[in-house]
């Protein structure tokens, strides 16, 4: 169940405009208790001062090749060994282009090339200079390099031009971090996740649905990513960011969650059916939006088609995994659910314990019995789940 986790980081700060994110970040990694050492270049000076990293790291930040404060006089060796690992954020083009050479100029090149363990790099530039051939090369030798990239994401640009190129939000570039160094288990594998709930139209205004938060099938997509597996997810409506770099499907109804997961089933090797799927649906929506009267008001409901059901019984399904919300009984209403759809896992919890909270718990029902997961966040619980869908499956990295 562990992790190489990063309680160490070495934030590499160069010069661009994302620079001022670089704060927010700081002050996301330090609230989950990561020791974070700043180190900026001369140009990241001039787009935010080392004394606000230094308040919100609570540390000296390091600029200078020749800072007289380390010791043995080489910051560039003593700061790079002590981490677990160095993320530079943002990345500015020439930077990258420096680390592709080797360039050794100051302080955080130096420490770079000096370092032993892993770099992961958040790009932010123009997106012209981002499209350039030059920095595309760049990036496939640091790619060769075993050096991660994380972005960057497409939107509007601080010059005013709309592309890729804009530097990952922090939120982003965190949970990205805490997935980066999962073995990658899942390598060459097909996931599909269902998350979310799903919004039954009453009327073009009104409809049927649940407290769903979408939470549980995100933080999955992004542990199964992470994991290396190739992810497909198919999402109801939901407050969360996409998550980064997976191949996402926005349904509304559980027809079209349905019609979606039927369209790209094929090719999964593995099937987690995260979402909260409307069991009913009015008989018929109303095209126009209902008026009140003083009746009482009748609703029909009509079934969905169960679509994890429906997946379990392919002529070859791939390895499903079902999740079942109950307000009692949970081990024994669980167990039902796992044997009536046919599937070799199904994951358990209390419904009001876990829809749309941040931490839940997890017990895990398969043929060997229960496994009860301990308390923990959603991404914690994804990985674990993941962990034990793979040995299930004898997947090893
Ligand atoms: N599910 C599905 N399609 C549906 C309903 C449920 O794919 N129409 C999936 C859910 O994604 C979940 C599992 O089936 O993985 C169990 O869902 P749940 O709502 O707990 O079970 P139901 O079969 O709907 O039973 P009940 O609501 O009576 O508890």
């Amino acid at each position: 169940m562990t992790h190489p986790a990063i309680k160490k980081l070495l934030l590499g700060i160069t010069g661009g405009i994302a620079a001022y994110k670089a704060a927010e970040l700081v002050r996301l990694l330090v609230k989950q208790g990561i020791d974070v050492q700043v180190v900026m270049t001369t140009s990241a000076c001039q787009f935010i001062t080392p004394v606000t990293l230094q308040a919100l790291s609570g540390k000296p930040v390091f600029t200078d090749m020749w800072d007289a404060s380390i010791a043995n006089g080489m910051p560039h060796i003593e700061l790079s060994r002590n981490v677990d690992a160095i993320l530079i954020a943002p990345a500015s083009a020439d930077f990258l282009s420096k680390l592709v050479h080797g360039g050794a100029d100051d302080l955080l090149s130096t420490l770079c090339l000096a370092r032993d363990c892993p770099l992961m790099v958040a790009p932010a530039m123009n997106k012209q200079m981002w499209e350039n051939p030059a920095t595309q090369r760049n990036i496939q030798q640091l790619e060769n390099d075993d050096i991660t990239i994380f972005g960057p994401g497409a939107g509007e640009q601080a010059c005013g031009e709309i592309g890729l190129g804009r530097m990952l939000e922090p939120e982003q570039l965190v949970k990205l971090l805490s997935n980066t160094l999962q073995p990658k288990l899942f390598a060459g594998k097909h996931i599909l996740i269902t998350a979310g709930p799903t919004i039954e139209a009453i009327d073009p205004v009104r409809g049927i649905t649940n407290f769903s938060s979408g939470k549980m099938g995100y933080s999955i997509a992004e542990v199964a990513q992470a994991m290396g597996a190739k992810v497909t997810l198919i999402s109801g409506p939901t407050a969360l960011q996409k998550p980064y770099s997976t191949d996402f499907i926005a349904i509304t109804s559980a027809q079209e969650m349905h019609g979606a997961v039927m369209d790209n089933i094929a090719e999964q090797d593995i099937f987690i059916s995260v979402a909260a799927v409307a069991d009913y649906r009015p008989a018929t929506a109303s095209a126009h939006k209902l008026k009140k009267t003083e009746q009482a008001f009748t609703l029909e409901l009509i079934p969905n088609t169960d679509i994890l059901s429906e997946v379990a019984n392919l002529k070859q399904p791939p390895f499903c995994v079902g999740f079942a919300a109950e307000s009692e009984h949970l081990l024994e209403f669980a167990e039902q659910k796992r044997q009536r759809k046919k599937l070799p896992l199904i994951a358990a919890n209390i419904a009001t314990e876990a829809m749309g909270k941040d931490n839940s718990t997890l017990v895990l029902l398969d043929d060997n019995g229960s496994h009860t997961l301990p308390h923990a966040t959603k991404s914690e619980l994804a990985r674990m789940l993941l962990q034990h869908i793979a040995s299930m499956l004898s997947l090893h990295s």
